[in-house]
């Protein structure tokens, strides 16, 4: 897998400098630009355009290896992927198992819009062949149940009935997963989560190869005005920054942790796709860099997985994931189809000893 140089990544901006420039990004807090006379070839209004989206979009951009264009939030990111690509009498899949806001947006807005939406779970998705289907969206592994998908096999055989592809490229982010390079037409994904990595803002970005796709995304951003903030913006990209380094300590103390709870007598349960045994582990070594920072466990009883949460000090009950703290909870306490003391645990980037000497202390006190 040919995986971005996040070291070029740092320095696009410095390497284009001039004398007395600031070395950091600067922050453009403006809605109005100086524009007298012709407007053409110049920033013109902040809904339309803001130069630190510009140089986000830039360092995205370098990590998809893929013209991006960023958006306030991951479901601002999939509704503009969706609205660009369907119409009225189109047919769209969308995982029966993945994050249960993109189910709604396509049952609750899509499907009165006169959109005819189909439901499948990820492990079974290709079942039932891709035939007159418009637009295909996966996500790879789903949250929460981290099952995954063959992406190259998917993106080519529903390209040869005619549709096109969207992945949720989420939980693996550009550095773990490559859709694109697999073939999957359109990228979307929540940077609130580990892009960011410090749980301090909601952003989004979609990313395409297919100029006339960008074309109708970057249309409905400048007309929905669905637009990210200039500070979010600037949030994002020094989150960025350290991405590499953020995701790396997370993803191999995943590893370390997921083996630990696999031994543990409290824990029924393991998922996670670099553990050998993972039902996902076949297709995670062939189409993924790392396995990644999430994982789930389930214990004996929702009870337990309450306490077990909430008494460890280095766990933050929280919903969300790919921050710098780790955090968990139950799945099942927003209607998720899963066991009532299922937990998602997202593994932070708290020094791995540290983090199972806390999470072992729970699960002993159980
Ligand atoms: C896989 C996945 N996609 C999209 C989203 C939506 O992202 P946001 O909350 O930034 O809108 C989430 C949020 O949890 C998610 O887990």
């Amino acid at each position: 897998m040919k995986t971005p140089k996040t070291g070029e990544m740092l320095h696009l901006r410095g390497n284009a400098l001039t004398t007395g420039d600031p070395v950091a990004l600067p922050l453009t807090q403006s809605s109005m630009y100086h524009l007298p006379g012709a407007p053409e070839g110049h920033a013109s209004y902040g809904r339309v355009d803001n130069p630190t989206w510009v140089h986000l979009e830039h360092v995205l951009a370098h990590l998809e290896d893929a013209p991006c264009l960023a958006f306030p939030s991951g479901m601002a990111a999939i509704s503009a992927a969706l609205f660009a690509t369907v119409k009225a009498g189109s047919r769209l899949l969308v995982p029966s198992d993945g994050y249960y806001v993109t189910r709604l947006l396509a049952d609750r807005f899509l499907s009165p819009l006169g959109v005819e939406v189909e439901e499948r779970p990820t492990a079974t998705f290709a079942e039932g062949g891709f035939d007159r289907l418009d637009v295909v969206f996966v996500e790879s592994p789903s949250n929460p149940g981290l099952d995954m998908i063959d992406l190259a096999v998917v993106a080519q055989d529903v390209h040869a009935k005619g549709g096109i592809t969207i992945a949720d490229n989420t939980t693996m982010t550009p550095l773990g997963q490559r859709p694109l390079d697999l073939g999957i037409d359109v990228v979307v994904s929540s940077d609130t989560k580990a892009m960011g990595g410090h749980s301090d803002m909601l952003m989004g970005h979609v990313a395409s190869r297919s100029a006339q796709i960008m074309e109708r995304v970057e249309e409905w951003r400048k007309v929905s005005g669905a637009i990210p903030g200039p500070h979010e913006a600037w949030l994002l990209h020094r989150g960025l920054e350290t991405l590499d380094v953020r995701f790396d300590r997370m993803c191999a103390s995943a590893q370390i942790l997921a083996e630990r709870l696999l031994a543990h007598p409290a824990v029924k349960q393991v998922r996670y796709p670099g553990l050998p045994d993972d039902p996902a582990h076949a297709l995670a070594q062939a189409q993924t860099a790392r396995f990644g920072f999430l994982l789930s466990l389930t214990l004996e009883s929702e009870d337990k997985a309450e306490t077990f949460i909430n008494a460890c000090p280095l766990l933050r009950p929280a919903t969300s994931f790919g921050g710098v703290h780790s955090s968990a909870e139950r799945r099942a306490r927003w209607g998720d189809d899963v066991d009532p003391a299922f937990v998602r645990l997202s593994v932070g980037c708290e020094p791995v000893e540290e983090l199972w000497y806390a999470i072992e202390a729970s699960l002993n006190a159980l």
